[in-house]
């Protein structure tokens, strides 16, 4: 492993410090000109990560598929699609991250296969088939599904098999066959795969819906009132568990603090903390959360609350507000830069770890895809447009006219042009980036939820000699925040702020350090009135 990579700062492992960015590779960089983003592409923009500071990637799948979801259906997990480039192109990939000093994690799909991949071919093609206990064949009831479970996007979880005459279950598309995780020998495949990769020096796996992987044989209908949920939301089964410590053990067996991170469907943080386990199962879970969590000073204190509650002080948080799933945040809050900044001040300065999606640094929003482009079986091509690195009209992609549109106002809001404007949003995400490096208690440091005037969230962030004070204003106006003690100005999200006077501008963060006088330096005044009026702690921890 190279050695300017992050190790990690002190005691803790390299990812609790760490700015996680996610890459989907369709939509990075087309090097090859037939419209798709390939690993060539990501190759080319190590440097842009360098620079802007992140310390690992996670790609989405970019194994052979048949793309019914886009490579989240995999025909053969130890292999490169031809549309991404080869297995050289995903080593050189490995070997050109860890020289930038970024580690690498594969997007690994445990719970279903393609229904191309040759374990499901073989499987489906006899009841005798030595595969058939692979994936969850049964016969149905009185001529209907074997139980009341419905996929993700929509319709029953079972597809009828004419061949076999009988139903196989799918949690996601009829594409998606689900693997039967209670048959060894499917774990010893799946355990090879890991080994596969992990043998290659990928730095671990972002684990794609792991909390479904176990299942009850039985597969026992929803009770009534959650019969039309579908099953993705609510699937909690004590099985996974085992399953995941397995997972884990592989992974642990390789040096370098290795690291899985699982997507974990589900809404209540208590659940998810279980996927933790002892220390001895996921390293960290993303909390989903935030995608849904109101732009509002209280929603967002009540979910540092539940966060710090639930997941108590072993397992390790993790932010995330865009994901290739959901509508970018921009979008999703309303349009204005203002809001998208200041959120990038909330979700860089929290308790954990972040993860941010390609593109958010750049301001993006998703873009308007016309009816006739729409390609995705969830709706989500929107957040999944290509990112513009140039103006022109290819946006530095080996053709003008990529798998899906440009997002709105690519003439400007590409990476070329903002990196030339110090005042942008991509050079805040880079200040904030930095800000975390240069500070123990921004990356590892308590929080402490603070009184502060309304429309304010205000938060403490400290460790042994450190401490960050965070101000986030949802509000329309300018709030005065009287703070003890003197603050000096750390980060504004507004690029007009450049000291801390004692008040946040409308739709605005700060984040603010202990005043040290510094001889003629800018940004440096005390708060005029910084003395007076404490703001207190209102919880502590
Ligand atoms: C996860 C992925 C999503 C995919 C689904 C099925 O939720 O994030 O993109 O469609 O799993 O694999």
């Amino acid at each position: 492993m190279a050695a300017s990579r992050n190790t990690g700062q002190g005691s803790s492992p390299w990812w609790r410090d760490a700015v996680v960015y996610q890459i989907y590779p369709r939509s990075f960089l087309d090097t090859t000109g037939d419209g798709v983003g390939d690993l060539p592409g990501i190759a080319a923009r190590l440097d842009y990560l360098r620079w802007l500071g992140v310390d690992a990637i996670w790609a989405s799948p970019f194994f052979r598929s048949p793309m019914a979801d886009f490579g989240y259906d995999v025909s053969d997990y130890c292999d490169v699609d031809p549309v991404f480039g080869t297995l050289g192109d995903a080593d050189r990939l490995v070997a050109g991250a860890h020289a930038a000093g970024i580690r690498l994690l594969l997007d690994w799909v445990p719970n279903h296969t393609s229904d191309r991949h040759p374990w499901f071919v073989e499987s489906r093609s006899s009841r005798r088939s030595p595969k058939r206990d692979w994936y969850y064949w049964r016969d149905g009831r009185d001529g209907e599904t074997p139980n009341n479970w419905r996929a993700a996007f929509g319709g029953p979880a079972w597809t009828f098999d004419e061949l076999t005459r009988q139903w196989y279950l799918h949690l996601f598309l009829p594409e998606q066959p689900d693997l039967n995780w209670g048959n060894p020998a499917v774990v010893e495949a799946m355990h090879r795969v890991l080994r596969f990769w992990l043998d290659r020096d990928v730095d671990g796996f972002r684990i794609d819906v792991a909390h479904l992987i176990g299942k009850d044989p039985a597969l026992p209908d929803q009770p009534g009132e959650l019969g039309p949920i579908d099953r993705v939301g609510i699937h909690d089964d004590p099985r996974t568990h085992p399953l995941l410590r397995g997972i884990r053990r592989v992974v642990d067996s390789y040096p370098g603090d290795r690291v899985i991170v699982g997507e974990v469907n589900l809404h209540d943080t208590s659940a998810i903390r279980a996927y933790y386990g002892a220390g001895d199962e996921l390293h960290m879970a993303f909390n989903f959360l935030p995608l849904s969590t109101p732009w509002s000073a209280g929603a967002w204190r009540g979910l540092i609350e539940v966060v710090e509650r639930d997941l108590g002080r072993e397992a390790w948080p993790t932010w995330v507000l865009s994901n290739h799933d959901t509508s970018r945040h921009r979008t999703r809050l309303g349009g204005a830069e203002a809001v998208s900044r200041a959120a990038a001040v909330l979700l860089l300065t929290l308790r954990g770890t972040p993860f941010l999606f390609q593109g958010e640094e750049l301001g993006l929003e998703d873009a308007v895809v016309p009816a006739e482009r729409r390609v995705d079986p969830g709706g989500r091509d929107g957040v999944r447009a290509p990112i513009p690195w140039t103006g022109g009209s290819a946006h530095g992609w080996a053709t003008a006219d990529p798998w899906l549109p440009w997002p709105p106002d690519a003439d400007v809001r590409n990476a070329e042009h903002e990196r030339r404007q110090p005042r942008s949003i991509l050079h805040l995400y880079r200040r904030l980036l930095a800000a975390r490096r240069a500070s123990p208690a921004l990356r590892e440091g308590e929080v402490t939820l603070l009184d502060a005037p309304d429309d304010v969230l205000a938060y403490r962030r400290s460790t042994a000699g450190d401490e960050r004070i965070v101000l986030v204003n949802f509000g329309q106006a300018r709030v005065e925040v009287p703070l003890e003690g003197r603050w000096q100005l750390d980060v504004a999200s507004d690029p007009a702020v450049d000291r801390w006077d004692g008040g946040v501008p409308p739709s605005g963060a700060v984040v603010l350090e202990r005043f040290v006088r510094r001889e003629g330096a800018a940004g440096s005044v005390p708060a005029g009135g910084g003395t007076t009026g404490p703001t207190t702690p209102s919880r502590s921890r």
